[in-house]
C-alpha cells in the first residue's frame, strides 16, 4: 500500500527558470515547512551544514500530501545539480525517479539546458509533467511557450500547469498531476536489496552520507552493506530521509529515497551510480550506468607561499573526501616550485575548488591556466596522454596530436544567428546544423574543440548576444589537430608555468597577443624585460617591460598622504598574489591571461 502511494520524481529546468522557487512553494504547501518557519528552517540547516563543512544544498525531501481523493501521498522531491559540468549527477539524481517535472519560463521559453535535461529525463524514461511558470510576467507568453513544448521537445502539453512559483498560482495543480500522471515506483520488497547511490556529502562526524534510491528489497541499520562495483563492504548504521532536516528511520523499503551511513571514510569507497546490495543476501547483478568520473579539464595550483606546500596537500585531501570527482597528483614546475597538478569536471568545478581552498583552508593560489588532456602519438608508435602543457614531447618526436571535441548545441533568437555562427568559426568549430525551432529561435549546431569551450567561448557567446544565447555541450571524441606547444620566455628564461598548447593558425596572433598582454601585466623593475613567445626554436613575437623611472609616486602622490597610503596598501594585497619567478614578480593574471586573448 506505501509503494503505491509513494511519486518520486525531479523538478528540471534551465537555469533561472524558476526551479527553487517552485520547490520552495511545494514545501509550504504540503506543509513541509510552516510558512512562517521557511526562511528560518532552511537557514539554520545551512549554518549547521558550514559549521560541519558539508555541502549546503537540499538534496532530496520526503513529504506528504493529502490529495483530492482524500487519500495520502509520499512524495520524493530529488534535487539536481543544474550546471553543465555536473551533467552525470544529473542523470543519476533522474533515475532515482519515475517523473520530472519540467519547468519552462513564460518569457524565456525552451533553452539549451531546457533540452538537454529533457532528454536526460527520457533516456531515463521518465513520465514528464511540463509546467508553465512565471506567467504572472508581463512579458509571459505561456501558449507561445505551450506550442514550443510540443513543436520542439514533443510532449503534448496540451495539460500544461500554468503557473507562478512566485505568487503561488497552479501549485496545487501539479502536485495533483504528479498523483495522477507520475506512476508509483516498481521493484519487489521479497527480491535481494538493490539501492542506487545517487548522490553523496561527506559528514565530520558521520563520514560519508549517501543519498539512495531503494529499488528492490529493504535496508536497516546493522545490516552488512557491500558495494556492488568496488566490493567493499560496510556495517549499515544509521538509514533515514530528509523532511527538509534529517529524521531517522527503522529502515527504508523499495521505492524509498533517503540517506544511509555505514561509517564511511572517502567519497571515493562509495561512488554516486554504485549499487548497494546486503553482503549475505547479494542481487545478481548491480544497477546499469556506474561510471567513474573522469576530469575533463586539469590546471596547476602552487601555493604563493612555497613552504605551505604541505597545507595545499592536506587542504586537497580534505577536499577529496566529499568531492569523488576532484583528482590531484604532485607536480613540480621549475617557474613555481612544488604544487599539484588538478583534474576537474570543468571550468565550475574548477573555480568552486579554487574557491573552497582559499577561504576555507586559507590559502593563496596561483593556479596556471586550465587546459584539457591531449593525446599525443609518438614517432614510436606510443600514445602519451598530456595534461601539462609543459609535459608535450619535443616536435622531432611527436607524430600527430588529438585533442578532444565537443559538439554544442547554441539556442539563440534568429537575428543573432549570424554572431553565434562567425564566433563558433572563429574558434575552430564545423558547422553541423542549422535546426529552426519556430519562427524566432534556432538551435546552432557546431563541432568545436573542448579547449576552445574551455577558454571564453561561452562570456563571448553571451556578450554578443545580449545574454540570449543558451549552451549546452556533450564530449564526442578525439581528432587529430595541427596543434604545438608555445613557449613563454621571460629575461630569456622558459617559464613553463606560462606554457600553452595553440593551433597553428592561431600561433603568430595568440602569440603577438600574450606577449603584448603580459607586457601590461606584469610590473616594471629597476631592469628591461624582455618577453618573447617561441614554438621550439622559432621565436614568434617579442616585445620589452620597460626600466621603471625613478620615483614616479613620489610625484603623482606626493601631496596626498592618504592616496599614497592606499596605493601602498593596495599594491601589499596585490603582492599575496604574485610569484617570484627568476628576478621578477609574475603576477596571478598572467597565468589566465592566454584565456582572455583571440
Ligand atoms: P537556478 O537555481 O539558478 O538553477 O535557478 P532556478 O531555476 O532554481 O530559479 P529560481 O527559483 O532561483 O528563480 C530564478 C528567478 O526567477 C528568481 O529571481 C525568482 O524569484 C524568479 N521567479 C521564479 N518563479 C517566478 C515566477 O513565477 N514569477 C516571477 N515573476 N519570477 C519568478
Amino acid at each position: 500500500q506505501r509503494q503505491k502511494n509513494m511519486r518520486n520524481f525531479s523538478i528540471i529546468a534551465h537555469i533561472d527558470h524558476g526551479k527553487s522557487t517552485l520547490a520552495d512553494r511545494i514545501l509550504q504547501m504540503t506543509r513541509t515547512v510552516a510558512d512562517r518557519d521557511m526562511q528560518e528552517q532552511l537557514l539554520d540547516s545551512m549554518d549547521l551544514e558550514r559549521e560541519r563543512g558539508i555541502t549546503i544544498k537540499l538534496n532530496t525531501v520526503e513529504l506528504n500530501y493529502i490529495a483530492k481523493n482524500g487519500e495520502t501521498y509520499t512524495f520524493h522531491l530529488i534535487d539536481t545539480p543544474g550546471h553543465v559540468d555536473f551533467t552525470y549527477e544529473v542523470s543519476r539524481s533522474l533515475a532515482a525517479c519515475e517523473g520530472a517535472v519540467l519547468v519552462v519560463d513564460a518569457a524565456q521559453g525552451i533553452e539549451a539546458q531546457t533540452l538537454a535535461n529533457v532528454y536526460l529525463a527520457l533516456d531515463n524514461e521518465l513520465e514528464i509533467l511540463p509546467v508553465i511558470n512565471k506567467i504572472d510576467l508581463p512579458a509571459a507568453d505561456p501558449e507561445r511557450v505551450r506550442k514550443e513544448i510540443e513543436d520542439i521537445i514533443g510532449l503534448d502539453a496540451s495539460e500544461a500547469v500554468l503557473a507562478s512559483a512566485k505568487i503561488g498560482l497552479g501549485i496545487e495543480d501539479i502536485l495533483e498531476q504528479i498523483v495522477e500522471k507520475i506512476p508509483a515506483p516498481d521493484g519487489d520488497l521479497d527480491a535481494p536489496l538493490k539501492a542506487l547511490i545517487f548522490d553523496s556529502a561527506y559528514d565530520s562526524y558521520r563520514g560519508v552520507v549517501l543519498n539512495v534510491r531503494i529499488m528492490d528489497g529493504i535496508i536497516k541499520p546493522g545490516d552488512t552493506m557491500k558495494l556492488m562495483n568496488t566490493n567493499k563492504t560496510f556495517e549499515v548504521a544509521e538509514v533515514g530521509v530528509f523532511s527538509p532536516k534529517p529524521i531517522k528511520r527503522d529502515f527504508l523499503m523499495v521505492g524509498d529515497v533517503g540517506y544511509v551511513t555505514a561509517n564511511i571514510k572517502t567519497v571515493q569507497d562509495a561512488r554516486v551510480g554504485d549499487t548497494i546490495t546486503l553482503a549475505n543476501n547479494p542481487a545478481p547483478e548491480s544497477l546499469p550506468g556506474y561510471r567513474k568520473m573522469n576530469p575533463m579539464v586539469y590546471c596547476g595550483m602552487y601555493p604563493v607561499d612555497s613552504s605551505r606546500f604541505t597545507d595545499l596537500r592536506e587542504a586537497l585531501e580534505k577536499l577529496e573526501l566529499n568531492d569523488a570527482a576532484l583528482q590531484f597528483e604532485a607536480e613540480t614546475s621549475q617557474a613555481l616550485g612544488f604544487g599539484f597538478r588538478c583534474g576537474f569536471l570543468g571550468l565550475l568545478h574548477m573555480d568552486v575548488v579554487q574557491e573552497r581552498l582559499e577561504r576555507e583552508f586559507n590559502l593563496d593560489l596561483i593556479t596556471t591556466a586550465p587546459s584539457v588532456i591531449y593525446h599525443v602519438n609518438l614517432t614510436n608508435q606510443t600514445q602519451l596522454v598530456v595534461s601539462n602543457p609543459a609535459d608535450m614531447p619535443e616536435p622531432g618526436v611527436i607524430e600527430s596530436i588529438e585533442e578532444p571535441y565537443v559538439k554544442a548545441n547554441i539556442m539563440v533568437p534568429n537575428d543573432y544567428v549570424g554572431t553565434v555562427m562567425e564566433i563558433s568559426q572563429h574558434k575552430r568549430g564545423n558547422f553541423i546544423a542549422l535546426d529552426y525551432l519556430d519562427n524566432n529561435r534556432v538551435n546552432v549546431v557546431y563541432e568545436i574543440p573542448l579547449s576552445e569551450i574551455v577558454y571564453d567561448f561561452f562570456d563571448k557567446l553571451k556578450s554578443s548576444t545580449k545574454g540570449y544565447a543558451s549552451l549546452d555541450y556533450e564530449m564526442i571524441g578525439y581528432r587529430v589537430s595541427r596543434l604545438a606547444k608555445m613557449d613563454i620566455l621571460l629575461n630569456g628564461e622558459n617559464v613553463d608555468a606560462l606554457s600553452f598548447i595553440v593551433h597553428n593558425d592561431f600561433s603568430y596572433n595568440r602569440g603577438k597577443a600574450i606577449v603584448e598582454k603580459l607586457r601590461s601585466i606584469i610590473p616594471r623593475q629597476q631592469f628591461e624585460i624582455p618577453i618573447q613567445a617561441a614554438i621550439g626554436s622559432k621565436i614568434l613575437s617579442r616585445s620589452t617591460i620597460k626600466a621603471l623611472r625613478k620615483d614616479v609616486t613620489a610625484k603623482l602622490y606626493g601631496g596626498d598622504v592618504t592616496r599614497r597610503q592606499k596605493l601602498l596598501k593596495k599594491q601589499k594585497a596585490g603582492k599575496k598574489r604574485m610569484k617570484q619567478v627568476g628576478s621578477v614578480e609574475i603576477p596571478q593574471e598572467a597565468f589566465m591571461s592566454v584565456l582572455k586573448i583571440d
